[in-house]
C-alpha cells in the first residue's frame, strides 16, 4: 500500500475493491468484445503475428523466444498470471506438453478460456483469481510466467514473495515487464525499476534479457495498423477497441524499457542449462537462422543487480 496516506490505513479493503472492480469490468468488457470482432482479430494478426486476443506487448517471436529461453520441462507445471482468455497458456502447453494453469482477474476472460479448455485440451487449466492473492501450495510450480501484468498488483514486493513460494526449488519466475524512461536515466534501468528494486530487496537473483528495441517496433507498428484499420473499427461499432488500444499508445510506452526478468528461486539448485547457454548470443540469432518473418532477439542476459555478492547465498554460488 506504498503511497498511501496513514489516515486513510483502515479503507484498505475498500480501496482494494474499486481496485479491482474497476480492473475487472475494465477486462471483462475488453476480452468480451475482443474475442468477438473480426476487426480486432486482424490487428492481432497484423500486430502481434497471431491472434492470441492479446493485450500486452509480447508478440509471437518474443512468446516462441521465451519458451526458447525457459526450456520447460515435458509433463512440468506452469503457471501463468494475466493469461487472459488463455491463449498464450494454450500455445506454451502445446509446444511443451506443459501442464498450464492460467489465471486471471477477469472472470470474462477465464469463462472464454475455459471454454476452449474443456473441448478437448487436458493440459490447461483456467480460474479466475487474484495474483495478489496466490494460494497454491508451496514448492508447486516449476515456472511462473507473467505477461505485461504486474503493473496492475498494488503491493508487488508481496506478489513476487508469493510467486517465489509456490515455485519449486529449483523453478523459474520469467516476467516481462516495462520499466518507464525517467528509470533509464543514469544506467541499468532493469535493477532500479520497481521489479528489479524488489527482487533485490527479496535476495532473489535474475537475469534480464533487453527488449527495449523491440518495444519501439510494437509501438510503432501498433500505430500504424491501428490508424489503418480505424474505419473497419468504426463500422463494426467497436471504437471502445480502437481507443483502448490506441489511448495506450498515446501513454508513451514506446519509450519505456522493457525486460524480460528471468529470476531464480535458488541458484543454488539451478539444474538447466538455459541461463548459461543464454548467456552467449544463440546460434539461430547469429547469420539469418530464424524463421522468416520472425524478428531477431538477441539473446545476451546480462545480470541483476542482486547478483552482486550479498550474504550466504552469493557464496555458495561462487564456490561452484
Ligand atoms: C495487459 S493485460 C496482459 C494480458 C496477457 N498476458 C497478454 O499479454 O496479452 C493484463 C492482464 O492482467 C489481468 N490482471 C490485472 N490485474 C490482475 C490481478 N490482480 N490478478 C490477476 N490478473 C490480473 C488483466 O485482467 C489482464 O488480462
Amino acid at each position: 500500500m506504498g503511497n498511501r496516506l496513514e489516515s486513510e490505513e483502515g479503507l484498505g479493503e475498500f480501496f482494494d475493491y474499486v481496485r479491482t472492480e474497476k480492473i475487472q469490468s475494465f477486462y471483462n468488457e475488453y476480452y468480451a468484445r475482443a474475442q468477438k470482432s473480426r476487426v480486432h482479430s486482424e490487428f492481432c494478426r497484423l500486430v502481434y503475428g497471431h491472434d492470441f486476443c492479446q493485450h500486452g506487448m509480447l508478440d509471437m517471436s518474443q512468446l516462441d523466444k521465451l519458451i526458447e529461453v525457459a526450456q520447460l520441462r515435458q509433463n512440468g507445471l506452469v503457471l501463468e498470471l494475466g493469461c487472459g482468455t488463455g491463449f498464450m497458456a494454450e500455445y506454451i502447453s502445446d509446444k511443451t506438453q506443459c501442464q498450464t494453469v492460467g489465471i486471471d482477474i477477469s472472470s470474462a476472460a477465464i469463462a472464454l478460456a475455459r471454454a476452449r479448455a474443456q473441448s478437448g485440451k487436458k493440459k490447461l487449466i483456467f480460474e479466475t483469481k487474484d495474483i495478489e492473492k496466490l494460494d497454491y501450495p508451496e514448492r508447486h510450480f516449476d515456472a511462473v510466467i507473467s505477461i505485461d501484468t504486474l503493473y496492475f498488483v498494488e503491493d508487488l514486493e508481496n506478489a513476487i514473495r508469493r510467486m517465489a513460494k509456490i515455485l519449486k526449488p529449483d523453478g523459474f519466475m520469467y516476467i516481462f515487464y516495462h520499466v518507464h524512461p525517467d528509470v533509464g536515466r543514469g544506467s541499468d534501468p532493469a535493477s532500479r525499476s520497481p521489479l528489479g528494486v524488489v527482487l533485490a530487496r527479496l535476495r532473489l537473483t535474475y537475469r534480464t534479457l533487453d527488449l527495449t528495441k523491440e518495444n519501439r517496433e510494437h509501438w510503432e507498428l501498433r500505430r500504424e495498423v491501428l490508424l489503418k484499420l480505424k474505419k473497419k473499427f468504426e463500422e463494426e461499432d467497436n471504437m471502445f477497441l480502437y481507443n483502448t488500444r490506441m489511448d495506450e499508445y498515446m501513454q508513451n510506452f514506446g519509450e519505456y524499457h522493457r525486460f524480460l526478468y528471468i529470476v531464480e528461486k535458488d541458484p543454488s539448485m539451478q539444474r538447466r542449462s538455459h541461463s548459461r547457454r543464454a548467456m552467449e548470443p544463440h546460434p539461430a540469432e547469429g547469420d539469418g537462422g530464424s524463421p522468416p518473418g520472425s524478428r531477431r532477439i538477441d539473446l545476451r542476459l546480462r545480470y541483476g543487480r542482486s547478483m552482486r555478492p550479498m550474504g550466504p547465498r552469493s557464496r555458495r554460488r561462487t564456490q561452484r
